[in-house]
């Protein structure tokens, strides 16, 4: 008996120490990314890089239709931003945004058999918000997302064939937690933050409001840099979803000895600079103007819609699908957005209702300890 307990141990440490060391194989590659002794390495194990490439496959484009003929506009009754298409690319767009979003469902998750020209379904109503949003990344964006010239974002950069992209966010009222002990928005693991403690909504001061995203002092000596451990957690959540989102070390943008440091950064940290103020409009003058008419299982646990993060159109790889070009098949969805009234009149509406939501989750930490740096300060940093 003794001696059968002996073996099992045995075998559990043998079959457990197999376990471990079959972790890391094959041996993770790595990519110098910086200069030499600095530590700027991307690593990389093949196995899980041939996972992402096989997730970031794109769709085949139908071949392109004349922009002659009659436009949509003028053949079409309620055609509000991509009244300037012809027909034909408008109807090809039609089919492509189908394929995109709603494959299963087809014309009938956004149209009603009444007519094609009503705006009965909410569905079609966010459509057009996210064509005006889509062209918006492309046209005014495209230091981030290289715009017409590719790789450029389509609907499938996000939706990738589903109603609501795989990534996405709503503003976080935490789990639940002993009455009368401070959880300071922190010290439960979360997914946004990576399964870190660190706070586990990172998205609503950063990528909705514009709290500053610097807190280390650029002197030796103390010289007025007021900048908390507080508020340095808050920024590490971000990063750690940065560095998630991407499939990438912190190393990708960063020399790890000056985290702050423009000059020793890579160029892609200029990047994800302008990425943050990107995804600051989508979901600021975009995504929170559907609110009203969003139903309610569309809304976050706090009454908020679905937001867009990094991961929404990045999905784990450094370049959405990888850097495919597919924006040079859809030009109508890379140029300028004509939009404009019907974005401006909700906007000014749910003012009041995005100031409770900042009371309530993101206050503490964000307001009190972040007010040392101005967002002006920020701007004119990053416009390096
Ligand atoms: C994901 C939502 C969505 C899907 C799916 C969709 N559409 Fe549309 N459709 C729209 C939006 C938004 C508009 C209005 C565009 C604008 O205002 O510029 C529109 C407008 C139209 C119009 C113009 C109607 C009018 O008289 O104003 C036609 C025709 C049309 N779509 C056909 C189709 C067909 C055919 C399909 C299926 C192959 C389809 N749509 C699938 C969102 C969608
Ligand atoms: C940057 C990422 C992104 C891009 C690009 C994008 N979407 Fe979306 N989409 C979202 C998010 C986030 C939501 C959830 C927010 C909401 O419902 O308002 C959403 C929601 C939707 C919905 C509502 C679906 C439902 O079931 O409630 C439709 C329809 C839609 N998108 C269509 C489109 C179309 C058409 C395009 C391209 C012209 C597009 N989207 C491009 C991120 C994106
Ligand atoms: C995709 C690029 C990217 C990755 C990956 C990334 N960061 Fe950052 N980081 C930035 C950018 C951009 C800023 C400045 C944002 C701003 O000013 O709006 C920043 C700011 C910071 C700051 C504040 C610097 C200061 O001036 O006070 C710290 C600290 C930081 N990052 C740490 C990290 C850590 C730790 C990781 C890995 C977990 C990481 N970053 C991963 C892009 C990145
Ligand atoms: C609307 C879709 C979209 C969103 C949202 C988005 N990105 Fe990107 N990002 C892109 C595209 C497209 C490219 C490729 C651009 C190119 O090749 O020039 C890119 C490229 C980058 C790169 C350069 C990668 C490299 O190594 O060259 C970085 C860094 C980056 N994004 C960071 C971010 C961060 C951080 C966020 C969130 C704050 C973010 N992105 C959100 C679309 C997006």
């Amino acid at each position: 008996m003794k001696s059968f307990q002996l073996i099992k141990v045995a075998a559990t440490i043998v079959i457990g120490s197999l376990l471990l060391t079959g972790c890391e194989k094959p041996p993770p590659e790595s990519v110098q990314r910086g200069y030499r002794g600095t530590g700027m390495e991307q690593l990389a194990n093949s196995d899980t890089l041939a996972e992402i490439v096989a997730a970031n496959t794109m769709p085949e484009a139908t071949p392109m239709l004349p922009a002659t003929g009659p436009k949509a506009g003028e053949i079409y009754q309620n055609v509000q931003v991509l009244g300037d298409l012809s027909v034909g690319e408008f109807t090809r767009l039609m089919a492509a945004i189908t394929e995109w979003v709603s494959p299963e469902e087809g014309c009938n998750y956004c149209h009603v058999n009444e007519g094609f020209h009503l705006d009965t379904k909410y569905t079609k109503k966010v459509a057009r918000v996210m064509v005006a949003m889509t062209q918006q990344a492309n046209s005014e964006w495209s230091a981030h997302t290289g715009g017409a010239e590719g790789p450029g974002v389509t609907c499938y950069t996000c939706h990738r064939g589903k109603n609501i992209p795989e990534n996405v966010w709503a503003a976080d009222p935490g789990g639940p937690h002993p009455p009368g002990v401070m959880t300071a928005e922190q010290n439960i693991s979360s997914l946004a933050s990576v399964y870190t403690s660190l706070p586990y909504d990172p998205f609503s001061p950063f990528l909705e409001d514009d709290k500053s995203i610097r807190v280390a002092g650029t002197t030796a000596l103390p010289t007025g840099n007021r900048g908390s451990i507080k508020q340095t957690e808050w920024i590490y959540s971000l990063m750690m979803h940065f560095s998630d989102s991407l499939g990438v070390n912190c190393t990708h943008c960063h020399n790890s000895r000056a985290f702050y440091s423009w000059e020793e950064s890579s160029p892609a940290r200029v990047q994800a600079w302008h990425g943050i103020r990107m995804v600051r409009s989508m979901n600021n003058d975009y995504i929170n103007a559907t609110t009203d008419w969003l139903p309610d299982h569309r809304k976050g646990p706090l009454g908020d819609p679905l937001k867009v993060n990094c991961g929404t159109c990045h999905q784990g790889a450094y370049k959405p699908l990888l850097g495919k070009n597919m924006v040079k098949d859809y030009p109508n969805l890379a140029r300028a957005t004509l939009y404009q009234a019907p974005a401006a009149e909700p906007t000014t509406e749910p003012e009041p209702e995005m100031e409770m939501e900042t009371d309530s989750p993101a206050e503490d930490a964000t307001t009190v300890s972040m007010t040392n740096k101005t967002s002006s300060a920020s701007a004119s940093a990053g416009a390096y």
